[in-house]
């Protein structure tokens, strides 16, 4: 049977598991609040920052990410940010969301830690009631600062414990690996927040080992260097870990040449939980559903794997088991005619 996989992505319920709420700043939005704030910026014209998102690997992107990311200033800078995110994902029929938000981008630059909280809560708030879309936040630490910055981080969030689930490490891996952290993610954990951590996405499949033996993460963000090592596709597979893979910052970070070499498919195969997500999609060129389309399509993945990325991605959620049944629901209930072939 010949199913229009395209259309089914647009339309399907999707689940967003790896997006810095920065990382969605256009290059509109950046000159809007550039000139409320009276920031300056080194481009003159919108057409002038998308040029520069030419990227040799995450390094040269982040310097440009943490640049940019200067025109936040105020609590209606995060709040008007996350609601433009939330309305495009309304559009795109996105269910439920998991956000980082990089604190120390913003504290290390005078910008109160409540300040940011605020904006960004108040948009996923709104979003919950008026178009039912659920939400985790996840505070990530940047790991090319200290681990003392970061425990300094983590106590400004203890205030914040009912809006923030869940703590992550982002930023250079290179150089910083995850027991550089040892000690804040046992604190964390201690406090109740469920952990995170990029890992694998530049740096070696140990640093994905550390990232699991030493900090105790429940999913990992990127992994797909895991592929180097079978021992640790065995240990991700047989524990059902979550790999969050970001197809298109993976292309313009340079991990993959070319999406058509991607491992997703093959790491899929495999039986990982693999879930597809969008990272930065202001500046990696496209939001979940791009993520989905182009990955099908470069991949040649079939329905039967969306269906299991879809599936996936509920199971990676960190959703309380009733709201997880719920949403599978949703999920499988839009994918039963197809499967069962009553939809051409
Ligand atoms: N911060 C924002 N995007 C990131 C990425 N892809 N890797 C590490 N840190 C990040
Ligand atoms: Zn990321």
């Amino acid at each position: 049977m010949v199913h229009n996989l395209e259309s089914i992505i647009r339309r399907m319920p999707k689940v967003e598991l790896h997006l810095h709420i920065e990382g969605t700043l256009e290059p509109e939005m950046m000159f809007a609040m550039a000139t409320r704030n009276g920031v300056k910026l080194p481009y003159h014209s919108v057409d002038e920052v998308r040029a520069a998102y030419q990227f040799s690997d995450l390094q040269s992107f982040l310097d440009i990410y943490y640049a940019g990311a200067a025109v936040l200033q105020k609590e209606q800078d995060f709040y008007d940010l996350t609601r433009a995110y939330l309305q495009k994902m309304q559009d795109e029929n996105v269910r439920h969301v998991e956000i980082f938000f990089d604190p120390q981008t913003h504290t290390g630059r005078g910008v109160e830690f409540d300040v940011v909280v605020n904006g960004i809560h108040r948009a996923l708030e709104e979003a919950r009631r008026e178009w039912g879309i659920s939400s985790r936040l996840i505070l990530s630490f940047l790991r090319h600062l200290s681990a003392e910055s970061a425990m300094n981080t983590l106590h400004q969030a203890l205030l914040f414990k009912n809006w923030i689930t869940t703590v992550g490490l982002d930023s250079s891996e290179d150089g910083h690996p995850p027991e550089k952290f040892l000690e804040v993610f046992n604190a964390a954990r201690k406090e109740g927040f469920i952990t995170v951590a990029h890992a694998g996405e530049e740096g070696p499949p140990d640093y994905i080992w550390q990232a699991l033996n030493h900090l105790q993460v429940s999913r990992i963000d990127h992994g797909v260097r895991a592929m180097e090592d079978s021992a640790l596709l065995e240990h991700l597979g047989k524990f059902q870990i979550p790999l969050t893979v970001c197809p298109l910052s993976n292309v313009k970070l340079r991990v993959f040449n070319d999406l058509r070499n991607h491992n997703l498919g093959t790491l899929l195969d495999k039986g990982l939980c693999v879930t597809i997500n969008s990272d930065d999609p202001a500046y990696f060129g496209g939001y979940i559903t791009e993520n989905f389309l182009q990955t099908q399509s470069a991949l040649g993945l079939n329905l039967k794997q969306i269906v299991r990325l879809s599936q996936n991605a509920v199971q990676a959620t960190f959703l309380d088991p009733i709201e997880k049944t719920a949403l599978l629901d949703e999920v499988n209930c839009f994918f039963d005619p197809y499967i069962s072939g009553s939809v051409h």
